[in-house]
């Protein structure tokens, strides 16, 4: 159902979306500006924004650490719309009528668009809501707070760390040699070795042809009760239904019944997932530092 080419194409077609979207935005915003003297982030009336109680310090911080390396990308440093598609979630209707990530969390399980692969917990929605919450309220400068450069980083700590935590797998001279030619933009270089797995132009592990990233998707293989064996590209997964895509590009469905058929999920990204509630924004500023000098 989804081959790679129409993913760039998607991916492609949203950056354009929002280019039309951040043309409307910036027509709009004199109006938002010279709006009724209402107090902008006092909640309540019509046209404010709801308020919420404050959330504890540790939620936000959680909160913000995963917003930074799975949100910011698209829908920008400042939950206000980013360059990569993503809308402006401080205006979102699911943000609106989430009070404390139950709206949210129905949109991050029932979406079917390919950004919104996560798997997080009900906790770790409940703190990105928090911290997104905390914005609306917290946010009254209206400008932009996107900082020019996001190379701030010391370049050989940011070696010292991969040698610690990437070397296992990753090196300078071999994988990842030239990667900073082929991701020129520091951002979306950062965003790749964050999360890499944004864009699929690798799925049966052929050349990468894409510039974003070249990672493989999720992929799982269902046992059947006769013993035979499906694998695919994971599409869909709850715990009653399952659906993939075969390698020849044929969909296959699958109901679930407990363990029947038996489920194995194969996500390529793990090692990464499991990393990044470990960094800091010292580690994220010079790891990025350090992979930008990888020509
Ligand atoms: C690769 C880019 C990308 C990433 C990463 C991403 N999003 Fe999105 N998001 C989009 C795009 C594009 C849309 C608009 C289309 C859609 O609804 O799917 C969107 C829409 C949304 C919406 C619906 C907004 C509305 O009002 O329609 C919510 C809520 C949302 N994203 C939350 C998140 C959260 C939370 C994260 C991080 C955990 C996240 N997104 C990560 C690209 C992204
Ligand atoms: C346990 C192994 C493992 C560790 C540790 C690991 N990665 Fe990865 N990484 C992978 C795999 C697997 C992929 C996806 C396959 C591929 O494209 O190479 C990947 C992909 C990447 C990519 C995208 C490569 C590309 O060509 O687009 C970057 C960049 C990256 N990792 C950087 C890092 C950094 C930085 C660290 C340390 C903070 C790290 N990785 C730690 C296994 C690992």
């Amino acid at each position: 159902m989804m081959t790679p080419r129409p993913i760039a194409i998607c991916i492609l077609a949203a950056s354009l979306c929002w280019c039309a979207r951040n043309v409307t935005a910036q027509n709009a915003a004199p109006a938002d500006e010279h709006a009724p003297a209402a107090p902008p982030f006092s909640g309540g009336g019509a046209g404010t924004f709801p308020t919420r109680p404050n959330s504890p310090q540790a939620a936000l911080d959680r909160g913000k650490a995963l917003y930074k390396t799975n949100c910011a990308y698209c829908h920008g440093e400042d939950a206000r719309g980013g360059e990569n598609g993503g809308n402006n979630l401080l205006r979102s209707d699911y943000l609106m009528k989430d009070k404390v990530g139950e709206v949210l969390s129905s949109f991050l399980q029932t979406t079917i668009s390919a950004e919104h692969k996560f798997s997080f917990t009900n906790g770790q929605v409940a703190d990105l809501a928090a911290f997104i919450h905390d914005f609306r309220v917290n946010s009254r400068d209206p400008g932009r707070m996107r900082p020019p450069t996001i190379l701030v980083g010391d370049a050989k700590a940011g070696q010292a760390y991969f040698q610690a935590k990437c070397a296992a797998c990753h090196s300078a001279t071999g994988d990842l040699k030239g990667i900073a030619t082929r991701i020129s933009d520091p951002r979306n270089l950062q965003q790749t070795w964050l999360m890499p797995m944004l864009v699929n132009t690798r799925p049966g592990g052929g050349p990468a042809d894409g510039p974003a990233s070249n990672v493989p998707r999720v992929t799982v293989t269902v046992t059947q009760s006769d013993g035979q064996k499906v694998e695919g590209r994971l599409g869909r997964i709850d715990d009653f239904f399952l659906t993939l895509t075969q390698a020849d590009g044929t969909s296959r469905s699958f109901r679930r019944d407990g363990e029947t058929p038996k489920v194995e999920v194969h996500d390529p990204m793990k090692p990464h997932k499991d990393l990044l509630p470990g960094y800091s924004d010292a580690d994220i500023h010079n790891l990025t530092a350090y992979l930008v000098t990888f020509k």
